[in-house]
């Protein structure tokens, strides 16, 4: 049977990297002032993976918390939104499904559409829930983003994971109709099959992004959504996050409002603190944003917020959702600001040996070094095939020394 209850976010967790290189040891390198980065792109620092990490060890390492937590009885869906993926044919999420154990029973399936997947897939099992409300998608935003070295890209980069679990009387945000959408036909930013580093018009992605912003919200007005002033914060996509600021402010100006420093710091400014150290999570951002928020934000129960999701290309969509009362017993704020202070700083030559890094794609036995102190790990490349490594409980961090 249908559902009338409402549907939306009952859980959400997120993972990032081994490693961080901060913004600082970038500017040395390539003799940028530090405040090009600090205040000119709102950047301190990137995850930067380990060898033996990647989307799916990130996926899996975001997921498992949510999946220790409510069981896995009632995911009969994972949907795993990628734009980084390692595979033309099988689904990364696959391959989280069988490290978290997860029924066999069950759907899997990637989306794609640059950093606005996510947003597909949370639509999508949303959908699927509606349909039976008894059941619960898992959705799974993972990415790694990489730029060529030594590009105007190159310190946008960064890398996280960001799990939900979607389903009915949700306890963290019950997101809303209707959803402002826009769809623009753009090559502001792509990647080739060809090629592991994304190919970006900078200039050009900034100005798609804002004219997705416009898009988006005409056609939620259109469609009967709230008014801007109803919102208590907006969660924008954060490709670096002085992007947010450039959007939340063009959104105001374009509804005549005031685009005073106090007005976009109420807006936005308790949503950026993850993925200003995070870097570009590509689908993961807009979640990671969310997660600042609730982390970080007073009371928010009963309260609107916005959400601006863009991926390149260009498709966007601007949609609301309501955060639940009583959802701060469910954060899980220490284990994601532990994520974040975990990660061990990575000088530059480490940083440029891991970017250069790369599987040979000759069919051979490829280990990769024992990085990571995540709880999985990607322990080589086998005959074409990627073997994954679970750490057995109870394992010390050592025994996953770096290299
Ligand atoms: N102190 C303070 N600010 C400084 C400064 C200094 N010393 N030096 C420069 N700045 C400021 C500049 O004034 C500029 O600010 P404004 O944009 O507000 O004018 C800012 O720092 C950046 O300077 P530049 O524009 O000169 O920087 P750049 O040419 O090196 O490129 C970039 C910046 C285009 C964002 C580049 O990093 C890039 O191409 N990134 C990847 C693409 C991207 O992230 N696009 C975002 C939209 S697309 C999207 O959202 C999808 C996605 O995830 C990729």
């Amino acid at each position: 049977m249908a559902s009338d209850s409402p549907i939306g976010i009952h859980d959400l967790s997120f993972a990032t990297t081994e490693f961080v290189l901060p913004h600082t040891a970038l500017a040395d390198h390539n003799g940028t002032q530090i405040g090009k980065y600090h205040v000119g792109i709102g950047q301190q620092s990137m995850s930067v993976p380990a060898a033996d990490e990647d989307i799916v060890t990130l996926g899996a390492a975001a997921a498992a918390p949510i999946v220790a937590r409510h069981g896995s009885d009632q995911i009969r869906t994972v949907v795993f939104a990628t734009e980084s993926s390692i595979d033309q044919a099988k689904a990364a999420g696959v391959y989280v499904h069988s490290l978290l154990g997860l029924p066999s029973a069950a759907r899997v399936v990637e989306l794609k559409q640059a950093c606005y997947g996510a947003t597909a897939a949370l639509q999508f099992a949303i959908g699927l829930v509606h349909r039976d409300p008894t059941q619960r998608v898992l959705v799974i935003a993972s990415d790694v983003s990489k730029y060529e070295l030594d590009s105007p890209g190159e310190a946008t980069q960064g890398a996280a994971a960001v799990a939900m679990l979607v389903g009915a009387d949700p306890a963290l945000v019950r997101i809303e109709d209707p959803s402002g959408l826009f769809t623009a036909d753009v090559m502001d930013f792509w990647r080739p099959n060809y090629r592991e580093a994304a190919l970006v018009d900078g200039q050009e992605s900034i100005t798609a992004y804002l004219q997705a912003v416009e898009g988006t919200w005409k056609d939620y007005t259109e469609r009967g959504g709230r008014k801007l002033d109803e919102f208590a914060a907006f969660c924008y996509h954060q490709p670096f996050t002085k992007m947010a600021y450039k959007a939340h402010t063009h959104l105001l100006n374009s509804c005549g409002h005031d685009t005073g420093k106090d007005e976009i710091a109420r807006g936005i400014g308790q949503t950026t603190a993850y993925n200003a150290v995070v870097g570009n999570s590509y689908t993961a951002s807009v979640y990671l944003a969310l997660a600042a928020l609730l982390d970080q934000a007073d009371d928010l129960g009963g309260r609107p917020i916005g959400f601006l999701s863009y991926g390149s290309g260009s498709v966007a969509e601007f949609f609301a959702g309501t955060v639940v009362p009583g959802y701060r017993e469910h954060l899980r704020t220490a284990e994601h600001r532990e994520a974040i202070a975990r990660r061990r700083p990575v000088d530059y030559a480490g940083y440029r040996e891991l970017h250069e890094r790369f599987f040979p794609g000759d069919g051979g036995d490829h280990p990769a070094p024992a990085q990571t102190t995540g709880p999985f790990r990607l322990a080589a490349v086998r005959g074409h095939k990627r073997i994954y490594e679970t750490r057995p409980p109870g394992l010390s961090h050592s025994q996953f020394t770096t290299t």
